[in-house]
């Protein structure tokens, strides 16, 4: 039998544990108080990445506004998952820490996608990059995939937990959707051999950059020769990143969170098995 003052300890007990597991952050709340986003909120409801980024405690969310999303939604759920999962990114960046990239470099970037043990080569990684004109644009890390998305604003942040940046274009990584072909390779081999080192030796710059500011009016990725815009046109080639200034440093933080995310687990689990051991030694006397 269980006394009423037991009863309602056992409550309280059952309240703490469940709080000291419940999330940071609910990423659909938090989408849901930005306007312009609802499409892409509900794919992240749809694919469960949402419970992914909400089990996180260290994370930033490229979000694409519904008028990004006409691409995707044309491909199939599994599809639409790998990519979006591209777009978190197992760190935090917010518009402050992004500042703090040095002008004209490169930064590595762990996405959800890596975790999901069903990437190849880099695909599960996205590459920073931030222009010497202070902007910054993304791009799947594979050798030769191009910067596609360029950072449009912060929409939302909670230091250090989640930051939602965003970005104007999707990332899609060469080979996601089954589609990609390589245009610097002729004749490309079925499956990327695993070659998870990095890109050797800078290859010839390819057009890694593009047009910069290309994406005013269609949906299609294609970068178009940017024939259109005769005054904004000169995005200078030599902005092409620095070969990988920051990377050793990204790769150094990245390690650090998760050293601290451990140590956090082991506090909680230690909190818990006390938590478990008063309440049981508490309904033994009686
Ligand atoms: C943010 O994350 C840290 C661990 O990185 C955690 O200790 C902290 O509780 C989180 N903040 C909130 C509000 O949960
Ligand atoms: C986040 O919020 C949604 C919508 O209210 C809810 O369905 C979901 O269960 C919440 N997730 C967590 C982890 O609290």
């Amino acid at each position: 039998m269980i006394s009423p003052s037991a009863g309602r300890l056992l409550l309280v007990a059952a309240v703490l544990l469940l709080g000291s597991t419940a999330s940071a952050f609910n990423i659909t709340i938090l989408l849901s108080r930005y306007p312009g986003f609802e499409q892409f909120n509900d794919l992240l409801s749809r694919t469960h990445l949402a419970e992914q980024i909400n089990s996180r405690r260290t994370i930033t969310v490229l979000g694409l506004p519904n008028d990004r999303l006409a691409t995707i939604m044309q491909m199939t759920p599994d599809v639409q998952k790998s990519i979006l999962s591209l777009h978190v990114i197992l760190d935090y960046y917010d518009m402050i820490k992004l500042n703090k990239l040095a002008l004209g470099t490169k930064t590595i970037a762990t996405t959800l996608y890596q975790s999901s043990g069903v990437a190849n080569d880099q695909q599960g990684f996205i590459n920073i990059v931030h222009r010497r004109d202070g902007t910054f644009v993304f791009g799947s890390a594979m050798t030769g995939a191009p910067l596609v998305s360029t950072l449009v604003n912060s929409v939302a942040a909670q230091p250090f937990n989640i930051s939602v940046l965003s970005v104007s274009q999707p990332i899609i990584a060469p080979g996601m959707d089954g589609s990609w072909v390589d245009p610097a390779m002729p004749a490309p081999p079925k499956a990327p051999a695993p070659a998870p080192k990095k890109a050797a030796a800078a290859p010839p710059p390819v057009a890694e950059e593009p047009a910069a500011d290309d994406e005013p009016a269609a949906d299609a990725p294609a970068p178009s020769p940017s024939s259109g815009a005769p005054s904004s046109a000169p995005a200078p080639a030599e902005d092409a990143p620095a070969a990988d200034e920051v990377q050793d440093d990204a790769g150094a933080e990245q390690v650090t969170a998760k050293k601290k995310s451990g140590a956090v687990k082991g506090v909680v689990s230690g909190v818990t098995v006390g938590l478990v051991i008063g309440l049981a030694s508490l309904l033994a006397g009686h």
